[in-house]
């Protein structure tokens, strides 16, 4: 079996977090601390691993610089949705208004950045970071797992 670029396991974790959306809309907030273990890890590797190369790239930088800039408007809102109380009404509605920048942010992400890096960089850089990719996202959601969820 072929190796998978860094795209490739982008992509599929952007599907693994949408189905996650899609849980806690269906009235299950509780499931809001594991999104937000999944996607602190992907901000945090996307921006290591893929977006550290297109930064230096000339024709990409701005394209890269701004899928970071949505990262820290993501990270301020989701520190937003922990800190207040999930049973009030407003929640779901400050989680809704989340969910239409995340899903502007990953759709931009697979239709403009992802082909413009896959076009810049080398395809056998893109399987290696690929595997770093998922080995990382594996211990970190692990160790994740183990922190208490008051303590993220
Ligand atoms: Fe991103
Ligand atoms: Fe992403």
């Amino acid at each position: 079996m072929a190796a998978k670029t860094i795209i490739q396991e982008l992509k599929k974790h952007h599907d693994e977090m949408r189905d996650l959306v899609k849980e806690i809309k269906k009235n299950k907030p509780e499931k809001f601390i594991l999104l937000k273990k999944h996607l602190d890890i992907h901000h945090e590797l996307e921006e290591d691993l893929l977006l550290a190369q297109l930064n230096t790239k000339k024709d990409i930088k701005d394209e890269s610089l701004e899928s970071q800039e949505e990262h820290f408007v993501l990270n301020i809102l989701l520190l937003d949705l922990k800190d207040f109380p999930k049973d009030h009404d407003r929640w779901m509605v400050k989680f809704k208004v989340f969910d239409e920048i995340l899903d502007h942010h990953l759709t931009e992400e697979e239709e403009d950045l992802f082909p413009d890096a896959e076009e810049k960089l080398d395809k056998k850089l893109l399987e290696d970071l690929g595997k770093q990719f998922a080995e990382l996202k594996k211990q970190r959601l692990s160790a994740a797992m183990e922190t208490k969820d008051e303590k993220k």
